[in-house]
């Protein structure tokens, strides 16, 4: 009797793995999804091709100036309680290493209504003052290095927070991410988020992005990859789950690829994958609660405590009770399953997008090697057990002669950077650049 039963759940969990053997991907699908998503990216870049591009690669403005000659005029801007200082930095390399010296600064007190106002005066208000500066020492004209080259030391406490806000808003995360990991390690050229949404940013060479003049240095592009996949480029992958997902969303056709790795969607393809399941009397004795067939119900957060759960399997029952089902021990075993089989998809698919972009960047460079930096932030990348790792490990694998080293941006250091990257956007406008 007990071997009976034992061979029908071991059986029964083979037909499980069947199932969710459609979300394991080969090493070739994901050599294809990378190329695909290179071409695009290089469409994206391109003049001509720029409107038809799924992926759209926004120039951002935040530049970097060519290989060492971050020595130079640094604009250095200080933001505190009531006063905006705005300085002129001179930069060179010595014998001893790099020395600074500060060569003209001005300070410029913020007046109530600009502080209490809404973030958009605030904001041009301070933008009038950097051009003040300029103006005062006849350097307008020239092109002082945007971005990186600002240090904005903000002091979170001072700031009205509302105004925080806003200010994230106007600059793209990915954006943020990268240049709050700059400080911390220079080769960080490459930004990316794994969270409700996913994308990334990294530093383009200038004469690729056609889309803005010139051609020295580099400028951050805005990938916006999550919405890869619009022109068919993943049809092959996608799963019937995945199609559902997309069907009954708020923009059916779109941002496909960040469908299949956001948060705001991993734990409704798992709901939608235990209902099939279900159906196919593999589990819960073939009979779903009301709660489990409502959309969205699943969390994505769910998953991340599901997949780190100890063996006792307490926290999957407990989450599974709450969703008014009595698991067997089995069924949860099961649900574990279905939720890294969704997740470890999303790490690789990930990974793919992500290596594309690597081995771009050092191909353009003409490196046999590159040596890179990525900084990272994102609930998904962050809190769940595996995401990282799988991560990891994939991007390695498709990117042979890169070094890379991963970082997480520490939580509201982004909100500096936006500041920063959005005066700089600004600033760059100003001055027509
Ligand atoms: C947005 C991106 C953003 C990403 C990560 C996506 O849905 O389109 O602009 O960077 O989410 O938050």
């Amino acid at each position: 009797m007990l071997d009976h039963r034992a061979r029908m759940e071991s059986s029964r969990k083979e037909k499980v793995e069947q199932i969710l053997s459609e979300f394991r991907l080969k090493e070739e699908d994901l050599k294809k999804v990378m190329y695909r998503m290179q071409k695009e990216m290089d469409r994206g870049l391109k003049l001509e091709t720029h409107e038809e591009a799924s992926v759209k690669m926004l120039p951002t403005y935040v530049r970097s100036t060519p290989e060492g000659s971050e020595v130079g005029d640094f604009l250095s801007l200080d933001l505190g309680g009531t006063n905006f200082r705005v300085m002129l930095v001179k930069v060179g390399e010595g014998e001893e290493g790099q020395w600074k010296v500060k060569t003209k600064h001005q300070m410029y007190s913020i007046p109530e209504d600009a502080m209490t106002g809404t973030a958009e005066m605030l904001f041009d208000y301070i933008s009038e003052c950097i051009s003040d500066f300029l103006d005062k020492h006849q350097m307008k004209h020239k092109k002082l290095p945007l971005g990186f080259t600002f240090s904005f030391p903000v002091r979170h406490e001072d700031i009205d927070k509302d105004f925080e806000m806003d200010v994230v808003a106007m600059v793209n995360d990915t954006v943020a991410t990268m240049i709050s990991c700059y400080y911390e390690d220079h080769r960080c050229e490459v930004g990316m988020i794994v969270g409700t949404g996913c994308n990334a940013c990294y530093m383009e060479e200038m004469h690729n992005v056609e889309l803005v003049e010139g051609d020295e240095g580099r400028m951050c592009v805005n990938t916006e990859w999550g919405a890869f996949g619009a022109s068919g480029e993943l049809d092959e992958f996608l799963l019937e789950y995945d199609r559902v997902v997309d069907e009954t969303s708020l923009n059916p056709g779109q941002q496909l690829y960040e469908k299949i790795i956001g948060g705001k969607y991993m734990g409704e393809i798992v709901r939608l994958v235990l209902l099939k399941l279900v159906d196919e009397n593999l589990l819960f004795n073939g009979e779903a609660s009301e709660k489990l067939k409502t959309r969205g119900t699943f969390e994505t957060r769910f998953m991340s405590q599901i997949e780190s759960d100890s063996d006792d399997r307490k926290q999957i029952y407990n989450i599974l009770s709450a969703f008014e089902l009595l698991p067997s021990r089995t069924d949860c075993e099961i649900v574990r399953r279905v939720c890294e089989s969704v997740s470890t998809r999303a790490a690789q698919m990930c990974s793919a997008g992500l290596a594309g972009v690597i081995n771009r960047m050092r191909e353009s460079r003409s490196q046999d090697t590159l040596k890179i930096t990525v900084g990272v932030d994102g609930s998904v990348y962050k809190l769940h057990p595996s995401f990282k790792d799988h991560f990891h490990a994939t991007v390695r694998q498709l990117t042979p002669g890169c070094d890379i080293t991963f970082i997480q941006s520490e939580e509201g250091s982004g909100r500096g950077a936006a500041l920063i990257s959005a005066v700089a956007c600004k600033m760059a406008c100003m001055m027509g650049q």
